[in-house]
């Protein structure tokens, strides 16, 4: 989705600056990029395509100023043009905005001002804005005061940041939309003299500005901040809003690509640490207990899970743990629990999303709530909508997650899913039990980064038709996971089912131009069902790979063996996940696709 950076005392270096964020804004998913610098004068350079296209542009003129806005634009109202790309401007070019979200009344706000003389010249529901605030200028408002007039018009989702030209300061407002505030850090680190003096920051996501500063404020609904010689927050009604500096716990390195080639594949073999940060702490060696502090003190009776994407499958998963304990449980498509709404009763309503702004799980997790229900976000970001709107949140302490497609953070979904079912659902022998193995998961992951031959297998298969992914039970969500990873990286037909359905209709897409991914752990009745169903697809000439522990005999029906260290079933569907990952990789690799930056996809999807 879109992104947002603005700085303000950053002198010289404020162009250079505002393209450092847009860069680490990349893997947010864009189309078209710009950037406006202001003060005395305001410019303002966009293009259609990606930001070496900017940068090229840019080297072409003279842009300069003190204060500035870029923008990464990811399209809703309109193609990815130009004129469509932000900043946008007004009628003078006093004025230039940068927007996320969706401006729900810029169609009749558009027409009043088409009446009033003002035009056009975007396709974006964002022209709206600047137009406003212009008009509030030359009404005679005060710039701050322009601004705000502008954004009470407007309805809808938005993060904004805005310039106006002659002022040497940085407007900004959210709604619905993620939003924060860098306060960077004087040379000698003194944090009185910087919240006096900057360099100040703006942006969607703290690795735009991290290189800079570690020290945060989130704007939250409904308020507005003023960046100039100081950061001024107010409220809807100007009231002044004091507010927590908070400091973030990751380094700007661990936003760069560590000599691999992709996020992605850096990502995946960041698992094993992004597991121990999940799990330090929160359980002991024994594997007697659990301790995720205050969720840990639920006890809920029932849990509906709502998430998208990959994270809903980790409902799916979540939802199995906690229906094994015997609460009833089920997960939700967000996308679709509010118009056909389930009653809460008394369930937890748990909303499962990594970067903690996603609109559909963020709209669902509101209407759960405003009919009373108990929420609970599951969320890698730290100061989140999600996590700052949710009764309780319990973090899966990923770390940055920068490949759209998310890998770690699935792993440390299953990872705190377990723990929170473990805490305050099932039982002291269920703990005894699993503990061990998510105790080993980080070793076990390391293990099939080591040995892994995902490689030759995504060699073996690059130019099949399509590709299907079977399991059962914990498999089946890791099923849909492979499928989901393998289309979103390589752009080729992958489905994933449930192993007991292809019977039921998948099976007449079989040929012997189509692998077949089976997941089987154990030797159980589960277990020996799957290897059935392989048995079908073989007989039907397709190549099989089978994901195994090698406890049952799948191994011997199938064409390519990618193992998994023995272990409970339940650690053993993210060890399985490791190789599916492993696999979509490489093919899409193999493949030549932008593998961190998958057409049309982006990280953070902030609309419904
Ligand atoms: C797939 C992927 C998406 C997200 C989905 C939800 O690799 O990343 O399917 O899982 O957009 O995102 P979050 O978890 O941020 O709510």
């Amino acid at each position: 989705m879109c992104g947002i950076i603005g700085c303000v005392g950053r002198g010289e270096q404020t162009l250079q600056t505002l393209v450092h964020g847009l860069e680490k804004l990349e893997y947010r998913g864009y189309d078209s990029a710009g950037v406006g610098l202001g003060s005395e004068r305001l410019s303002v350079s966009k293009t259609a395509g990606e930001i070496d296209a900017l940068s090229q542009k840019l080297s072409e003129q003279n842009l300069s100023g003190t204060v500035g806005i870029g923008h990464t634009r990811w399209s809703t109202h309109g193609p990815p043009t130009d004129a469509n790309a932000h900043p946008h401007q007004g009628c003078t070019g006093r004025v230039a905005v940068v927007h996320n979200g969706i401006i729900e009344n810029y169609q009749e706000l558009r027409e009043e001002l088409t009446a009033r003389g003002h035009s056009f010249s975007s396709d974006t529901d964002t022209e709206v804005v600047p137009h406003l605030i212009e008009e509030a200028l030359e009404e005679g408002a005060e710039p701050e005061a322009a601004f705000r007039s502008a954004i009470s018009q407007i309805e809808g989702s938005y993060a904004i940041g805005a310039l106006i030209e002659g002022v040497e300061a940085l407007f900004a407002a959210r709604n619905d939309s993620p939003l924060v505030i860098g306060i960077g850090l004087t040379p000698d680190g003194d944090q009185d003299a910087s919240l006096r003096d900057g360099p100040f920051f703006i942006a969607s996501d703290v690795p735009a500005f991290r290189d800079f500063t570690a020290n945060v404020v989130y704007l939250d609904d409904g308020e507005f901040a003023r960046l100039d010689g100081g950061v001024h927050i107010t409220d809807r009604n100007g009231t002044p809003v004091e507010k927590s500096i908070e400091t973030i716990e990751w380094d700007a390195e661990e936003t760069g690509k560590s000599g691999y080639d992709h996020y992605m594949l850096k990502e995946i073999h960041e698992q094993p640490r992004a597991l121990r940060q999940c799990l330090s702490g929160r359980i002991d060696e024994l594997g007697g207990n659990v301790d995720i502090g205050a969720v840990g003190e639920l006890s809920p009776t029932g849990v509906q899970f709502v998430a998208c994407g990959t994270s809903y499958h980790a409902a799916l998963y979540g939802a199995q743990l906690f229906r094994q304990a015997g609460v009833p449980a089920q997960a939700f498509l967000a996308s679709e629990y509010a118009s056909s709404p389930p009653p809460v009763g008394n369930d937890l309503i748990v909303g499962i999303t990594q970067s903690g702004e996603t609109a559909d799980t963020l709209s669902a997790l509101r209407e759960a709530a405003n009919r009373g229900a108990e929420t609970l976000a599951v969320t890698n970001t730290v100061g989140s909508t999600a996590a700052r709107e949710c009764d309780h949140t319990l973090y899966i302490r990923s770390g940055p997650e920068i490949g759209v497609a998310a890998t770690k953070t699935f792993a440390g979904q299953l990872a705190a899913l377990n723990l929170f079912s473990l805490a305050t659902a099932e039982g002291s022998t269920a703990r005894r039990e699993v503990v061990p193995s998510l105790r080993d998961l980080a070793g076990d992951i390391q293990h099939i980064l080591d040995d892994s031959q995902a490689r030759a297998v995504a060699d073996a298969y690059a130019d099949s038709d399509a590709y299907f992914f079977i399991g059962r039970r914990y498999q089946f969500p890791v099923a849909l996971e492979g499928a989901l990873k393998l289309k979103e990286i390589s752009y080729e037909h992958a489905e994933g089912f449930a192993a007991g359905e292809l019977k039921h209709g998948p099976l007449a897409l079989v040929t012997a131009n189509t692998p077949v991914f089976a997941t089987v752990i154990g030797d159980g009745e589960v277990a020996q069902k799957t290897v059935g169903n392989i048995k079908e697809v073989e007989a039907r000439d397709a190549p099989v790979v089978a994901v195994t522990d090698g406890k049952s005999d799948a191994g011997m029906y199938a064409d390519h063996v990618l193992e998994v260290p023995e272990t409970h079933p339940r650690a053993a569907a993210l060890l399985a996940n490791v190789q599916l990952q492993l696999v979509a990789y490489h093919i899409a690799n193999d493949l030549g696709r932008p593998i961190d930056k998958p057409r049309n996809l982006a990280k953070s999807v902030t609309v419904e």
